[in-house]
């Protein structure tokens, strides 16, 4: 929109959180708190400002392409908003101020917001709705349909006001010049001896200014939080808003009170998701797929008509179509598994690319592994990739066979169709097609244990 810059409140110390860390870095729905607000403001306006305070750093390095406001001590939200004063003193737009802790404000509601605000000639405006818990919030004191008198917050309401429904959201619209000359009024002479930036609302009705009040239809889009159960609350509410729109789309979600899928996640048509499975950060997971539980999956992409059996743990990793994995295999740094492929039970595969239709199904270690297609890794096999300074990659070509409890000690590399015998511990290439054995000769001392007895 036009005109229109933000700011966002995110300077707290999440004093109720108990918490080292700004309120605003904690997750709901596998995005931080100021993360969410962040995607429904960047459609509004590219002009997005942060106010930061407690653990400042952390909070810039974790939001790239906002502009910040320091916030030095942390004495209130009208505070927060001086503290851009200086930097805004050139700017006679419109300011919308949002928190960094009202996660599920939408994009579509700021933009009736700003309308609203706009069409109605307000010097100020508010989003608030009517909450069957008021608690905690600060009270909208109305005026008209339309307008505001005053904002009250909890601590400071006599019983009288205490008994109205209908909450501040946190989130304003403010003509930038009247914002700022109203707040060289507030004084912090309240309960939480803070300065409230609502108190501004009061200062402009007595100019007299006209505030417009835009009320939305649920008080669940403007939720705060404040505490970690309120933060858990509305967890459970993204996660089970993901799983709805999941099966809307054709996914079968088994126990999805138990199913955790991050709110980017994308799952095709005709999968199944087994009760306990979590899959999180940018996972896509196509047509036909099974999970099974207590599977998790973050930032990897599973192809059509694949499986991942119980209890497997898949890390920035690609499956292609028709693989199968697991129970309980381990796939992380950039592992990929092409088409038809299979990893079984006990598998670790670190940063390791396996050709199609290649097997490894039991109690293997594959590290900086490049395998190729039709491989067949017997059981217990180990990549020794490292020496305690460098890693190793190793090579094992199309058709090659590797016999059970064999080590490669890379870097080595097995030609096509090879075979190493089980039990070998390979330090030098083998050619194709030809048959390594690496392994102390068997010697068999007849009667042995007989003669033993006797002595
Ligand atoms: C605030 C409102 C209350 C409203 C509620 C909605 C005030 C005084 N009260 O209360 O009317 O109903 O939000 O959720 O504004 N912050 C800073 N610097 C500070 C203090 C706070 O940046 O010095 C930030 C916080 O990080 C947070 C936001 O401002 O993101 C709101 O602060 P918070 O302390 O949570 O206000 P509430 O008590 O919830
Ligand atoms: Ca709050």
């Amino acid at each position: 929109m036009e005109n229109l810059r933000i700011l966002i409140l995110a300077a707290g110390k999440s004093t109720r959180m108990k918490s080292k860390y700004a309120k605003v870095l904690h997750r709901v729905g596998g995005r931080m708190l100021i993360e969410h607000v962040l995607r429904s403001a960047r459609p509004i306006s590219g002009d997005i400002w942060v106010v930061v305070g407690h653990t400042s750093d952390k909070v810039k390095a974790s939001i790239p392409e906002v502009k910040f406001v320091d916030q030095g001590e942390q004495l209130g939200t009208g505070h927060a908003v001086m503290a851009a004063r200086d930097q805004f003193a050139d700017y006679t737009g419109d300011l919308l101020v949002l928190s960094g802790d009202v996660p599920l404000i939408a994009a579509d509601t700021l933009k009736a917001f700003v309308d609203f605000h706009r069409k109605g000639g307000y010097r100020a405006s508010v989003i608030t709705a009517d909450a069957d818990d008021p608690f905690g919030y600060g009270r909208i004191v109305r005026r008209n349909e339309n307008e505001v008198d005053a904002i009250v917050e909890q601590r400071d309401a006599t019983p009288e006001i205490l008994k109205i429904q209908e909450i501040n959201s946190g989130i304003y619209v403010f003509d930038a010049p009247a914002l700022f000359k109203s707040l060289t009024k507030i004084r912090n002479d309240n309960a939480q001896r803070e300065y409230y930036l609502p108190d501004v609302i009061g200062i402009l009705v007595s100019q007299p200014e006209r505030v417009g009040a835009f009320k939305v239809r649920s008080a669940a889009e403007i939720l705060g939080i404040n505490t970690r159960q309120e933060l858990a609350v509305i967890d459970l509410l993204m996660r089970r808003r993901k799983c709805e729109s999941l099966m809307a789309e054709g996914v079968t979600i088994i126990d999805p009170h138990s199913t955790i899928i991050d709110g980017d996640v994308r799952i095709g048509a005709d999968s199944v998701i087994y009760p306990s499975v979590q899959i999180y950060g940018d996972t896509v997971i196509g047509d036909d797929v099974t999970i099974h539980s207590f599977s998790r999956i973050s930032n990897s992409t599973v192809g059509p008509r694949s499986t991942v059996l119980e209890g497997c743990i898949v890390v920035d990793s690609a499956l292609g179509e028709d693989v199968s994995i697991g129970p309980y295999a381990h796939l992380r740094m950039g592992t990929t598994i092409d088409g038809k492929a299979r990893v079984g039970n006990f598998v670790e595969i670190k940063k390791s690319a396996l050709g199609s239709g290649t097997k490894s199904m039991h109690l293997a270690y594959l590290g900086d592994a490049t395998i190729g297609c039709d491989v067949n890794i017997g059981a217990g096999v180990i990549t020794c990739n490292y020496d305690g300074v460098s890693k190793y990659p190793t090579v094992i070509e199309d058709g090659a066979f590797i016999g059970t409890d064999s080590q490669l000690i890379a870097p080595v590399r097995i030609g096509r169709n090879a075979y190493v015998a089980a039990g070998s511990s390979i330090t030098d290439d083998v050619p194709p097609e030809a048959l390594a054995i690496a392994r102390g000769r068997q010697a068999v001392k007849e009667g042995w244990a007989k003669n033993r007895k006797k002595k």
